[in-house]
């Protein structure tokens, strides 16, 4: 359905001359009851989570007509389709089952005859079960003694989710066994790893659910190498296991392992944080960790399922980022994470979200007549506030913010965490109420002095604050992300779970890969690349 059609759309698209809206203090003003309206509290396995919505730019009736938007969209039945297994990856004729892979033991997912849930459960169970043997040593090195170090080869999805994880969870808990990750074709940061590893303690993660991606394929062929020359190549197969949807193309790469853990096709690479991609931190921090993370994700599935529309948090999120991105047009969000151990959501979320949703096609393949994702970008808190946020907060364009905080540290000097999450506070009522020049001029600044110390104000956030930094609300952080990630793929009719638009990039690649090995003269490309090139092959 073109959005533009319908009724609901029309009604909002009437209210979108911001001008005209009571600005966010108005609107407090006016309802004494709006933070507990728009706020959403939600429980967790040993946790909680509370989504506060009211700093955004939406009034009652903007809110009244999103969730008339979303009934007319068909959100509820497209959910209830994917939790089913239904082919909502439509270009790749595929469900979208990550929900599946934390599914308790007693739901059923069939999926062409068979319950994929206890596919999903007996993978997990040896999973677990290799984890505890590298763990307790059982599974050991070539030499026979424990394994001290994982090694992750991944990229995107097969990366980003377990980096965090890892970054997450080493905050609060040290890892039994140390892990490194490496992503990106770039020597420079492969070989610094490598050169901090020792061969004969490290075990290889080759994670990759295509197993045809170049980089990936690259670093594991350099990393076999690399232990083959240390360790002989008797002994690569036994410090290596692989990850991936295709097992049969492990073959053709001609890397080696000891055995291979599942992901499927009908799970999206950057939706496999919940399958066996997460293989390195089972093993750093024990089966039962991932458990815990899964049990989160598993909750926060249940809320998405079970939680009325202006109560449901995934929901509310993804129309408050259809008024903001579509309608008011507001072309980027920030995620601001006021926790260093959680650095690595903001680049999350950026796969998770523009890789998504970043589309200009519709499910039906006519072009859409809407602007769809927005440019999510991001940074930690407070460092954000000393670099970027001087343009959020005065600059011209409006940037709608999601605040992310903590409640209880691990660390050991709480209150100088108070004074960290103070400061997200501050932001977030800085941005939705500013400070206008009277009240500047009231604090002494001269007439000439005070336009510049004016902060507009009536510029929107969301603040996400979990209980503790735990694998439940991590677990339960990214699967908000994801259902809202969803539901804002509905509302705009696109398909979230393809990427086509990333092949022509690496096609491309591959030819200029093919001239860099040339010497001879490259004419195959357009004036500036081969000219790029020739300078490139004179200075390397
Ligand atoms: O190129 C994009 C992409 O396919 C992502 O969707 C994915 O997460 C990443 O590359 C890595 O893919 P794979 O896990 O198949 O190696």
């Amino acid at each position: 359905m073109d959005p533009t059609t319908s009724s609901s759309w029309k009604r909002l698209v009437a209210r979108t001359d911001v001008a005209s809206l009571p600005t966010i203090a108005e609107l407090f003003q006016a309802d004494a009851h709006r933070a507990e309206a728009m706020s959403v509290d939600i429980t967790l396995p040993n946790g909680a989570m509370v989504v506060d919505f009211s700093k955004q730019h939406v009034t009652p009736d903007v809110l009244e007509a999103l969730l008339t938007y979303a009934d007319e969209a068909g959100v509820a039945d497209a959910r209830d389709a994917m939790f089913a297994g239904g082919i909502v990856n439509l270009t790749e004729a595929q469900p979208a089952l990550h929900t599946a892979l934390r599914a308790r033991a007693t739901e059923r997912v069939m999926i062409d005859g068979s319950d994929v849930v206890a596919e999903v459960h007996a993978e997990r169970e040896r999973l677990a079960a290799f984890a505890r043997d590298v763990r307790s040593g059982i599974t050991h090195a070539a030499d026979g003694r424990p394994f001290t170090h994982v090694l992750n080869i991944g990229i995107g999805g097969s990366d980003l989710g377990p980096a965090l994880a890892y970054a997450a969870w080493s905050a609060s808990r040290k890892p039994d066994l140390e892990c490194r990750f490496v992503s990106n074709v770039d020597p420079v940061s492969l070989e610094a790893t490598l050169d901090a590893l020792d061969p004969a303690r490290t075990l290889v993660v080759m994670c990759s659910k295509s197993f045809s991606t170049a980089e990936t394929v690259a670093n594991c062929r350099d990393v076999q190498a690399w232990l083959a020359a240390a360790l002989g190549s008797e002994s690569v197969a036994t410090h290596s296991v692989v990850v991936t949807a295709q097992p049969s193309r492990v073959a053709a790469t001609a890397l080696v392992a000891r055995c291979t853990f599942a992901s499927w096709k009908w799970v999206g690479g950057r939706y496999s944080i919940s399958s066996s991609m997460n293989l390195a931190n089972a093993i750093a921090f024990g089966p039962e960790v991932i458990d815990e993370f899964l049990d989160g994700m598993n909750a926060m599935d249940a809320h998405f399922r079970s939680a009325e529309p202006r109560r449901n948090a995934p929901l509310l999120l993804a129309l408050i980022n259809l008024w903001n991105r579509t309608l008011l047009g507001r072309p980027t969000r920030a995620m601001l994470v006021y926790q260093d151990a959680l650095a690595g959501f903001v680049d999350y979320i950026q796969q998770l979200e523009m890789e998504s949703n970043g589309k200009s096609v519709r499910r039906d393949g006519g072009s859409v007549t809407v602007d769809t994702a927005p440019i999510v970008w991001g940074g930690v808190g407070t460092n954000a506030q000393h670099a970027f946020m001087q343009l959020v907060h005065q600059g011209t364009t409006v940037v709608p913010v999601d605040f992310i905080g903590v409640a209880h540290t691990s660390a050991r000097n709480a209150a100088r965490h108070d004074e960290l999450i103070a400061n997200m506070f501050a932001q977030a009522e800085a941005l939705a109420f500013g400070r206008d020049e009277a009240a500047v001029r009231r604090s002494g600044v001269d007439a000439a002095a005070a336009p510049h110390r004016v902060a507009p104000g009536n510029r929107p956030s969301t603040t996400i604050l979990v209980s503790s930094l735990s694998p439940s609300t991590l677990g339960a952080l990214i699967a908000l992300y994801e259902h809202a990630v969803f539901v804002h793929g509905v509302l705009l009719d696109i398909n979230s779970f393809d990427q086509w638009g990333v092949e022509l990039g690496k096609h491309l690649a591959n030819s200029v890969i093919e001239d860099l090995g040339r010497t001879d003269v490259v004419a195959s490309h357009d004036a500036s690349t081969t000219r790029l090139l020739q300078w490139y092959r004179q200075h390397r």
